[in-house]
């Protein structure tokens, strides 16, 4: 799908589909622009089937005469309630409305309502976004045919620039997608590894992978306790982004990569939907997915490491007993008295080894705990930090990107429910405030002098339904964040 400008105005445009954005009140005007010689039928029809071009309203024409010959007009509500993420909405309905169809699409917004070049990007992004179909795992397929060629019709050249970063970053978190979606049969820790290597490879970045070995004498036993559970061996992860000319700046993210979660020995019972528990790795997805969007990028001035403690939390004769005492490899102990809260365990000690590379930040993505989830639903991830400066840097890259991430209380005071009674700390605390407690766990493995963020994904990571731009399944939440972030700090702005 090649996304591109066209900067002349909607007359001139002879492509098959086109979805208008339609304000309301104003509809009579809008389709004269585009013809007049039906534009009374359709006015007619439009009435007929109520349309009112308030927001989530459509509409769709088959035009038999003519350029275009398929007319998908969404409303847009009222100009002064109109945010860009209504415009990857609208987006996103009128691409479902053309599901299947090859023909050559555009799409007419007001982008002169904001900053051209971001409601592009916007929008470019949401189109791709809102195709995407995992076809690998059918033997015969549906042909999901989608239009080669994806026009924006009025957008200003000056917007040229930012329509580069769509397909690097879509490229991301389609990648994203499939490692989540993949079942945990196929997505083992060594698929992961080798998923990350050839990344790497095929975009200019350093790559290591820890064995178990060498893991062991890095002293990892808090990771290696979740691992030992399961037959498959642990990889831990590192590739490394190495920008042409000065480092100024040097960034670690971190993701849990637990491809499947059983809980262990606390087994996932009842209505924990253990079947699910193979998307306990997306956070190492979007952390691999953004590695593949930099090294495409190639943003200047930032060096960025993306490390992945990945390993399976399953049951066998050698698997963490609950109550378990095991130590991290920056020397706490830690008692063990939950297997299933295993994700804090793997990032113990893949945080220790973020710090060891002396980083201006850190920050880590997991699927970490269901109370974020109770707390703010499957559309908003968790984000704790002591840093306001951080928190604002990633709020505003989850802005630009329309994904949903709200600041939460990291309270000292509840570190008292982790308190053990024979180790330096136990791994779970009391169930009220369990997202908070899990990110103070972690607190306890980031070195105080650097800056570090935790963002727990455990809702948006996945989606029952098709929702916005994100078909049902996996949604590669995190990647879109990322990136944007990692490029607003450097000199490759993207625009704000
Ligand atoms: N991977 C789960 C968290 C999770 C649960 C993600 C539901 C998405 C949906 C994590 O490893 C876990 O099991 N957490 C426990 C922690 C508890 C034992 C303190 C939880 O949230 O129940
Ligand atoms: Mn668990
Ligand atoms: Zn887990």
């Amino acid at each position: 799908m090649k996304i591109s400008l066209y900067p002349s105005g909607i007359k001139d445009w002879d492509g098959s589909v086109l979805i208008l954005g339609i304000f309301q009140e104003k509809i009579e005007e809008q389709l004269n622009e585009i013809e007049t010689s039906w534009k009374n039928s359709l006015l007619r029809r439009l009435k007929e089937q109520d349309f009112n071009a308030k927001k989530g309203e459509i509409a769709t024409f088959q035009i038999l005469n003519g350029s275009p010959n398929k007319l998908i007009l969404v409303g847009l509500g009222a100009p002064k309630n109109l945010l860009i993420d209504d415009l990857r909405k609208a987006t996103a309905l009128g691409a479902r409305a053309n599901l299947g169809n090859p023909g050559q699409l555009g799409i007419s917004f007001p982008w002169e309502l904001f900053d051209p070049s971001a409601a592009a990007k916007a929008v470019g992004e949401a189109i791709r976004l809102t195709l995407f179909k995992d076809l690998r795992f059918r033997n015969k397929p549906d042909p999901s045919l989608k239009p080669e060629i994806v026009q924006l019709i009025g957008v200003p050249t000056s917007a040229e620039k930012s329509i580069e970063f769509i397909s690097p970053i879509c490229s991301g978190v389609e990648l994203a997608r499939e490692l989540v979606g993949a079942p945990p049969n196929f997505l083992t820790p060594a698929k992961l590894a080798e998923t990350a290597s050839s990344i790497a490879k095929n975009h200019n970045l350093e790559s290591t992978i820890l064995e178990e070995e060498e893991c062991l004498s890095r002293g990892m036993g808090a990771y290696l306790a979740v691992a030992k559970g399961s037959d498959l061996n642990p990889k831990f992860i590192h590739l490394t982004y190495k920008p042409k000319g000065e480092v100024r700046r040097r960034i670690a993210i971190v993701g849990k990569g637990l491809t499947f979660d059983s809980g262990g020995y606390n087994l996932k019972v009842g209505a924990a939907q253990i079947e699910l528990m193979k998307f306990d790795m997306g956070g190492s997805a979007s952390v691999l997915g953004a590695a593949r969007a930099i090294g495409e990028i190639n943003p200047k001035g930032t060096e960025v490491h993306f490390i992945v403690a990945a390993c399976e939390n399953m049951i066998n004769g050698s698997a963490v007993h609950p109550g378990d005492i095991v130590s991290a490899s920056n020397g706490k102990t830690i008692e063990i008295n939950n297997t299933d809260a295993e994700g804090r365990l793997t990032l113990a000690d893949a945080l220790v080894y973020a710090c060891d590379l002396k980083p201006d930040a850190i920050v880590d993505l997991a699927t970490l705990t269901g109370a974020c989830v109770i707390a703010l639903g499957d559309e908003i991830a968790g984000l704790w930090t002591k840093s306001d400066q951080l928190a604002n840097e990633l709020i505003s890259a989850a802005n630009l990107s329309g994904e949903g991430l709200w600041r939460m209380p990291l309270k000292s005071s509840y570190k008292e429910g982790l308190k053990s009674m024979l180790a330096d700390i136990k791994n779970t605390g009391p169930r009220g405030g369990g997202a908070i407690t899990a990110g103070l766990f972690l607190q306890e493995f980031v070195d105080e002098k650097i800056s570090w963020a935790h963002i727990d994904i455990a809702g948006p990571v996945w989606t029952e339904k098709d929702r916005g731009i994100d078909p049902a399944g996996a949604t590669g939440y995190g990647v879109r964040t990322l990136v944007n972030w990692i490029c607003s700090q450097s000199e490759q702005k993207i625009t704000v």
